[in-house]
């Protein structure tokens, strides 16, 4: 029997795929499958020179850049057992959120815009630093984020086509280990990037409008 594996969550589709396949863990389209062949297995990685990604002029960031980095930070902050510090970090992050206005299909296009550079530019560069110095955690770390950056490439791409319909009667949940994000009913049972379990996903709040 055939089997096809998605280039996008590396998810294994047993049997021919009929044209309108859609990946039941990252819902990518057929185009995104590959045959598996015998033969397929990864290469050894062989160390190729990589630019280093255009140097960022620095600038003013956005309202919702700082939410998001104030956020994050609120969560790096629970992690390490700093809830005082955490709270103050979530009060800027919802403070910078509110300042920012909504969310619509430009702003996705702007974070899909990003996403690409970060995959064209951002992980070969940083893989390429992380092999380099043999540094095993760095390099697993990298290779789960940027599954999770190729399975929000194609998140964007679907919001891109069908916009606030993607997300209607269904639920939004996020892997608090890795970052995954997924879009149905109820969460995998097993995060398909760092494989923990359902209860590690975080069901996302819909905004009050
Ligand atoms: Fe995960």
């Amino acid at each position: 029997m055939k089997e096809y594996i998605c280039t996008v969550c590396g998810y294994v589709h047993k049997g021919e795929l009929p044209d309108d396949f859609r990946c039941p863990v990252c819902g990518a389209g057929k185009k995104a499958f590959r045959e598996v062949t015998p033969q397929a297995q990864p290469e050894a990685a062989k160390p190729t020179p990589v630019p280093a990604p255009s140097v960022h002029e620095e600038r003013e960031l956005s309202a919702m850049e700082m939410s998001v980095i104030c956020s994050n930070l609120a969560r790096g902050c629970e992690k390490q057992f700093m809830p005082q510090q955490a709270e103050q970090f979530l009060a800027l992050a919802r403070f910078f959120r509110a300042a920012a206005g909504k969310a619509d299909k430009k702003s996705a296009k702007a974070v899909a815009k990003l996403v690409e550079k970060d995959l064209s530019e951002g992980y070969p560069y940083a893989n390429a630093v992380a092999q380099g110095a043999g540094d095993r955690g760095a390099m697993r770390s990298l290779v789960w984020s940027e599954k999770v950056t190729r399975m929000l490439q194609s998140l964007l791409a679907r919001y891109a086509k069908v916009g606030n319909k993607m997300t209607e009667n269904t639920g939004v949940y996020v892997c608090t280990i890795c970052g995954f994000v997924y879009v149905g009913d109820a969460p995998p049972e097993l995060c398909p990037v760092c494989k923990v379990p359902s209860w590690k996903f975080e069901k996302q709040q819909r905004r009050a409008k």
